[in-house]
């Protein structure tokens, strides 16, 4: 198991390798408007992974398309529902803006 931090609220969940970020972040009560079922289409699982960027998934082409869309996209960027977690502990930062 793996340590998932989210910010600001620093709520901590422990998590297994495989797991999407969303379903953990969700999970730990914290909560993000989806509307694409996960899907990689709306938006609004863009958060910033301020720690332990290298242990999640790779981006795959669906993430990287939706991500080249987003307003505010910066090197931390990743959508929740398409990172999934690795072997190693994860700071996330969910983003008031979106
Ligand atoms: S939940 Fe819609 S883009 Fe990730």
């Amino acid at each position: 198991m793996s340590v998932l931090t989210i910010m600001p609220s620093g709520k901590t969940a422990e998590v297994s390798p495989g797991t999407a970020l969303i379903s953990a972040i969700t999970g730990s009560g914290e909560s993000l408007a989806c509307t694409c079922g996960g899907q990689g289409g709306c938006e609004a699982s863009h958060i910033f992974v301020l720690e332990g960027r290298k242990t999640l998934s790779k981006a795959e082409r669906t993430e990287h398309a939706m991500l080249d869309g987003i307003v505010g996209v910066s090197s931390k960027s990743r959508l929740a529902c398409q990172a999934k977690m690795g072997e190693e502990d994860v700071t996330v930062e969910i983003l008031s803006f979106v």
